[in-house]
């Protein structure tokens, strides 16, 4: 798949993740072999106001790259302007249209999915976002339509394509369906079979196995994932591993999602500073802990934290008692308490 200047085989891509993707998600991701990582969806109107919260999210290093910043926004000439700021202040190494955001905030707002409705609006959109970003590859990001009974990606398909986008992700479900169901990837398939652009699909990935299913089942030129990197970035060397071999890497331990997650709370307190970095990194603690063994007292301690202290003694804690556990039950190995 190229998209600009970038040349990736079998892409195993992060997904956008409002108020989740930040610098230290994004760092461990690509150090676990993410091919593309992506910011948040930004508001366009929240870039050319040049609102500080707004321009911090575009901010990035190399080690976070290849990355898309994501803009959302209805109104043709706003998306335009803000592409072009990105484009001269940002350099990233795509912007990404979200057409698929269900959130009430955003569609109401006629942003995100809400978009789909009016496919004039979306050919406008693409076109003035792609003459704004100047030399950026522009990609976008839809659902399969706002409901089920109107799809429209195979349209949006061919739009795209001929206003000059480079690449289309498709999330396999409606924006009426959210979350719910499961996604349809014959959709994934139809639409890389109706344009030339590479196709990157996307849902419902939660496995090294999943994503070599919809590599085959679609013929897409890369896969995304999103809820299963969440406290997890050990999927994305998982997926490539097994794609290259057809071996399955083993599970990662407690040990391995510990350490891990006190490494994201490093990077999380280096970025934002100890008291502000340990709050936010309460919830992704909770997302590590998923599966461990009384994962629900563990869960209401951490997301009490106040400082790496804090988290390093709970898991210390925590750690110990396991122990304690398999030294009584006459095993030892970290295996036998993962
Ligand atoms: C917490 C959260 C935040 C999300 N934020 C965005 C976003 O900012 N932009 C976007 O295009 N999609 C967003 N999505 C959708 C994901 O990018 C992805 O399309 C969806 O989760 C389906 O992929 P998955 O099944 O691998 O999770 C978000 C999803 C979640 C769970």
């Amino acid at each position: 798949m190229k998209i600009g200047n970038l040349n990736i085989t079998k892409g195993v891509l992060l997904a956008p993740l409002a108020g989740v993707s930040n610098r230290p998600f994004r760092v461990l991701a690509i150090r676990a072999g993410a091919s593309i990582t992506y910011t948040g969806m930004v508001s366009s109107e929240g870039i050319i106001r040049h609102q500080q919260r707004t321009w911090d999210m575009m901010k990035f290093q190399p080690d976070e790259q290849p990355i898309g910043i994501q803009l959302f926004g209805a109104n043709p000439e706003v998306m335009k302007q803000a592409a072009q700021i990105i484009s001269e202040e940002f350099h990233p190494d795509i912007i990404d249209i979200n057409f698929g955001c269900p959130v009430r905030k955003v569609v109401n707002k006629n942003g995100g999915a809400a978009v789909l409705k009016d496919i004039l609006l979306t050919e406008e959109i693409i076109k003035a976002t792609v003459e704004g970003a100047g030399q950026i590859p522009v990609t976008i990001k839809i659902r399969t339509g706002w409901e089920d009974s109107n799809p429209v990606y195979l349209k949006v398909g061919e739009i795209a394509q001929n206003c000059g986008i480079k690449a289309i992700t498709l999330h396999a479900r409606s924006r009426s369906k959210g979350f719910s169901g499961k996604a349809d990837w014959s959709a994934i398939e139809e639409l890389k079979r109706a344009v030339e652009i590479p196709i990157i699909g996307n849902g419902d990935i939660f496995s090294p196995q999943d994503a070599k299913r919809m590599f085959d089942e679609t013929a897409c030129d890369a896969v995304m994932v999103g809820r299963a990197a969440l406290g997890n970035p050990f999927i994305f060397r998982q997926i490539k591993h097994y794609l290259k071999t057809g071996e399955l890497l083993e599970t990662s331990s407690v040990k391995e999602k510990i350490d891990m997650a006190q490494l994201h709370a490093e990077l999380m307190v280096e970025q934002y500073g100890e008291a502000k970095g340990a709050v936010m990194m309460r919830r992704y603690l909770g997302w590590y802990v998923k599966g461990f063994k009384g994962a629900a007292e563990l869960r209401t301690l951490l997301f009490q934290v106040k400082s790496i202290n804090d988290i390093k003694n709970i898991f210390n804690d925590y750690w110990n008692q396991l122990h304690a556990i398999s030294r009584n039950n006459t095993g030892n190995s970290d295996k036998k308490i993962a």
